[in-house]
This record gives C-alpha cells, structure tokens and sequence, in this order.
C-alpha cells in the first residue's frame, strides 16, 4: 500500500513561526548593512538589534541576488526605546537579564524578538512552572541508554541552557518567579561560573559557556509573591520594567500592527478601520485608570487590561465579523467581546462595567454614533 508522504518540515504550514523565521528577511538585511561589529556571538550589532526592535523610519536597501531591494524594518515593541537600550546593553554584559511587569505588558514578545535579533534563535526556552526542576535547567539522561551503556555524553540530554552555553546563545526563562526556590538556585552557579558540571561523567564532565552566552528571563509583577528570587539570584540579574501603555497613540498602534499580523495567520481577511480601533483603546484605557479623559472617575475592575488583553478582544471581533457578520468589524462586535475579558472570576467586575457604560459611553452617545453603537451593543451582551 503507497504511504502518504507527509510535507518537508520546511514545506509545512507553521502556525505560528518564531520571529526569527518570520522575519528573516529584516534580519538578513539588518546583518548585510551592520555598519559596527557585532560582540563574540551575536549575528548584529547592538545598534542594529535596536534597529530591528523599534524599526526604521527608512526602509533599508539591500542587495538580493543581485537585485536592489528595499527592505522595511518594522517596529515590534512599542515603548520606550531607551529601555530596549538598556536591555540590549545587559545582555552585552556579565550580568543577566529580567524584564518584570504585569501580565501582557510584551514581556515575552521583546524576550522573543531579542533572542532572535542577537544569537538567531529564540526557541532555546525553558517554562518556568511550580513543576519546573533542575534537569529542565542544567540536564537529564537518557535513563534507558544509560542502564545499558552507563553515562556517556551521548545518552545525555542538555537543556535549553546547555544548548545556549555551547554555541554562546541566549537562553529564555519565561515566568522565572514562579520556580521554586530550589530550581532557581541552581542558576546562581550558571551565572556566576558560566559552566555546568556534569559529575556523573568519567572525563570532559564540564560544559563551559562560550562568549555571548547570556539569559533573558521574565517575571510577572502580579506574582512577584509567589517566589521571589534570592538575594544571590537578583544580584546576578538586571531588572528591566516594562510598564502598561499608557499612551492612547501607541495602544492603537499596537493592537493594529498586531492584529493585523495575526489576522494574516488565520487568513481572515478583517480591517480593523481607525474608529473601532479608538473606541477599544479608550475603554481599555478609561477601565485601566479609572478616570476618564474629562476627569471622570469610576470604580476600576479587578483584572488586568493589559494591551494583550485588548489584541484578543480585537481578534475575536474581527473572527465574528467574518463568520457571523459582514466581514466589517463594526464597534458592536468590539462591545460583544469586551464583556468576557473585563468580566472574569470576580462578578463584582460586572457592576464596574455596567457602571462605566451607565456614565460614561452613554454621554457619549448623544454626540457620536460609534459610542452609541458600543453602548447599544454592550448593554444587550450583559
Ligand atoms: N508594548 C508592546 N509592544 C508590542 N506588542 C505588545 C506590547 N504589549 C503587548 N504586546 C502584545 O501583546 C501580546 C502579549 O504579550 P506577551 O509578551 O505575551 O506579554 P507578557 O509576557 O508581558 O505577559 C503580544 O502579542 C504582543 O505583541
Ligand atoms: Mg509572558
């Protein structure tokens, strides 16, 4: 009987890529003009790492087979570039790096597209859980192949971080706080030494880092209580806070580009036009504070409204559209979906939003007709 042939991985639709593969085409035009050197291990040079963060204001013209092409270099964190600086300067230096705020702030977005830009690779990741143990951070053993042949280097199996030490990478910790104190000291002598000994093996029982070797991790404010880190282990790391966007401008601008990316992803071919955009920034931001942008104040809701949060109400709306609606993302289908992500284990949240919709869009609808409309359709999906 004939098999199917399944596709080259390298064929096969991905559904989500790693920003590296995504945008290999800036990077490779990023490295073909790098003007500075690069530090041991990096594939760009800072300024350039810094270039392919925040973006370009020109597009970069480079040479492809030949040809002049010109090559946008689109920005993929939205904030302070000073602060992507400082980030980008940590990684250059002894020290660790912990980017720390609240949930949905880009922590894990900037880590990503820094471990892309700097060592080519963001994929060296280790999750940080209550479960996470030492192997997942220094090795394990391949247990049955040990029995038979005892340890030898090729029935070891190196984590995410033994990997970065070989080759001078970068490794990602997500979620750091949330390992147990155990675990997380078992970083202290990877930072601090910059090898791991692997005691069970006769000979060569060291791995050392080469150059370039470094950690980015993140930490969620809102969990700092879980497990804080250790004296010994803040030390080693310098800590970078990614604050929620406070800027209306920058919101929109996020939740656009980004729901623009992802609706590509899931070929859904929605236009979020500028009002609907404004109207969901201004809740978000409005409920974030709460305070309006004339002074008026309310009570505020229990969850984080994070700009991640407000991508995914955009993304659900614009599914809706598509599927149960004309295709056109009204300010209705934003109001629909506000209601799950503001509302979540605390029903008192519902009385917030029903406040808020009491005082503050209905005034507005007297005198605009995107505020009417969301006031209309939040009411009926309460
Ligand atoms: N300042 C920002 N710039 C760009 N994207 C952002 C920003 N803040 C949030 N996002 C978007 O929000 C989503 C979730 O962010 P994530 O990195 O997972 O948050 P965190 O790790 O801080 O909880 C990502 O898709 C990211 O693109
Ligand atoms: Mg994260």
């Amino acid at each position: 009987m004939a098999k199917t042939k399944e596709p080259e991985p390298s064929k096969q639709e991905v559904l989500r890529e790693p920003a590296e593969v995504q945008y290999r085409a800036q990077l490779a035009a990023l490295a073909q003009r790098d003007a500075d050197t690069p530090p041991a291990s990096w594939k760009l040079s800072p300024r350039s790492v810094l270039a392919y963060v925040v973006g370009t204001a020109k597009p970069l013209s480079v040479k492809i087979d030949g040809k002049t092409v010109d090559v946008p270099i689109t920005r993929k964190f939205f904030g302070d570039d000073a602060l992507v600086e400082r980030a980008i300067v940590t990684l250059a230096s002894e020290r660790a790096l912990l980017l720390v705020g609240e949930p949905g702030t880009g922590k894990s977005w900037l880590s990503e597209h820094l471990a892309a830009a700097i060592s080519g690779c963001s994929t060296l990741t280790i999750q940080g859980t209550a479960g996470t143990t030492e192997d997942q951070i220094k090795y394990a053993w391949n247990i049955a192949r040990v029995i038979a042949e005892g340890p030898r280097p090729d029935n070891l199996i190196p984590s995410p971080t033994m990997l970065a030490m070989r080759t001078g990478g970068l490794v990602r910790f997500e979620e750091i706080t949330r390992c147990v104190p155990d675990v997380q000291d078992a970083l202290v002598s990877i930072l601090s030494d910059k090898n791991i000994a692997v005691p069970e093996l006769p000979d060569a029982n060291m791995v050392f880092a080469r150059p370039g070797f470094n950690i980015i991790a993140t930490a969620n404010s809102r969990d700092q209580g879980v497990n804080e880190l250790s004296a010994a282990l803040k030390r080693r790391f310098n800590y970078i806070h990614i604050p929620v966007v406070g800027d209306h401008k920058t919101e929109v601008a996020i939740v656009r580009d980004r729901s623009r990316e992802l609706l590509e992803r899931y070929k859904i071919p929605a236009r979020l036009e500028e009002p609907v955009l404004n109207v969901l920034a201004t809740v978000f931001r409005e409920m974030r504070s709460g305070m309006t942008t004339d002074g008026t104040s309310f009570p505020k809701p229990s969850t984080t409204l994070s700009t991640a949060e407000a991508i995914g109400v955009a993304l659900d709306a614009a599914i809706h559209a598509r599927y149960f609606g004309s295709g056109a993302v009204g300010v209705a289908d934003i109001a629909r979906n506000l209601v799950g992500s503001i509302v979540k284990e605390d029903l008192g949240d519902l009385q917030v939003l029903k406040e808020y919709l009491a005082v503050v869009a209905k005034k507005r609808s007297a005198k605009d007709a995107s505020w009417k409309e969301f006031h209309e359709a939040a009411v009926k999906a309460l």
